[in-house]
């Protein structure tokens, strides 16, 4: 497996690669890899020639209060995993490879944006897409592969790639799960063990929601308040959102009648952990 922090290194790669026509699959992380990362650079493995995994904590997605600094990192851990996988290069660049100092150009997705997550952090899907786009465009990649554990910003991507004609097929994969059920995050590491346990309260009131749902209740207001009730009971826990949108534009609903996608941000202690589901 390749390991390199140049983008021109990569792009030397990536044009052999292309030239003896092979497919390439990336897979875009922040690092501190975790079975989630894993079963994402997995399914690109079966899917492609070439398997690209980008390891690099994007500062320009995070707020000024969020957890940039202390965002956990173990590249040396993340080389081995994908190399166990079967990666052929992974992608850790500085922060000064990716933005000269007089960067001033970002990509931004409206509607999409405006709710859940992207109106408690204002400039982070920015950050987001704009990360990403530079990534498709130095792999040149015919796949890219997210997790639905971020859903709005699998959403937000999918969007970006059909309005700005970007040629790559965006592929979601599930969100895997601790065996209590709390989704796989890096920032699960953050938690003491007293925290650790009230967080499964995500998960249980999301799967006692979605329940619901799937045995006809319509009523979004009511879906929240099963949801709300629950993680309320939790001394530990602190809702940030509940929040039930249509699975197309991400707008809040009051009845369900299609595709439908039911987020949750809640912080446990300081640290702030989201979930979700969708029901087609
Ligand atoms: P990061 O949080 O490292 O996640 C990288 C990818 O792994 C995302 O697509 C995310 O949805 C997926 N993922 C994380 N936990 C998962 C889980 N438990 N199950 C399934 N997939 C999971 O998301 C980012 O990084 C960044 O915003 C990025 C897209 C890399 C841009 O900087």
């Amino acid at each position: 497996m390749y390991r390199t922090e140049k983008i021109s290194e990569v792009k030397e790669h990536v044009r052999k690669w292309k030239r003896e026509g092979k497919t390439i699959g990336l897979v875009p992380t922040m690092g501190y890899l975790h079975e989630g990362h894993g079963s994402l650079i997995k399914r690109a493995r079966e899917e492609n020639d070439i398997v690209i995994v980008s390891d690099f904590v994007n500062p320009i997605q995070f707020g000024p209060k969020e957890d940039l600094a202390t965002y956990p990192r173990d590249f040396e851990a993340d080389c081995a995993l994908c190399e166990s996988i079967g990666a052929d290069l992974i992608f850790h660049p500085e922060p000064e490879e990716m933005y000269a100092p007089d960067f001033c150009s970002h990509v931004g997705v409206e509607t999409l944006s405006e709710h859940l997550c992207g109106a408690r952090r204002p400039v982070h899907f920015n950050g987001v897409c704009t990360v990403v786009t530079k990534l498709f465009m130095i792999s040149e990649a015919d796949r890219a592969y997210f997790g639905q554990k971020d859903a709005q910003q699998l959403a937000i991507v999918r969007r970006m790639v059909r309005d700005l004609n970007y040629n790559i097929e965006i592929v979601g994969c599930p969100i895997v799960r601790e065996e209590d059920g709390l989704a796989k995050s890096s920032r699960n590491t953050y938690m003491s063990p007293m925290e650790r346990k009230a967080a499964v309260v995500l998960h249980k009131a999301l799967s006692r929601a979605e329940e619901e749902v799937r045995q006809g209740e319509k009523d979004a207001n009511k879906i929240r308040r099963i949801i709300s009730d629950i993680i309320e009971e939790e001394p530990l826990a602190k809702i940030d959102y509940v929040e039930v949108v249509d699975w197309n534009e991400l707008q809040p609903i009051e009845r369900i009648d299609g595709p439908v996608l039911v987020a949750i941000a809640v912080f446990i202690g300081k640290v702030r952990l989201i979930d979700n589901f969708i029901v087609e």
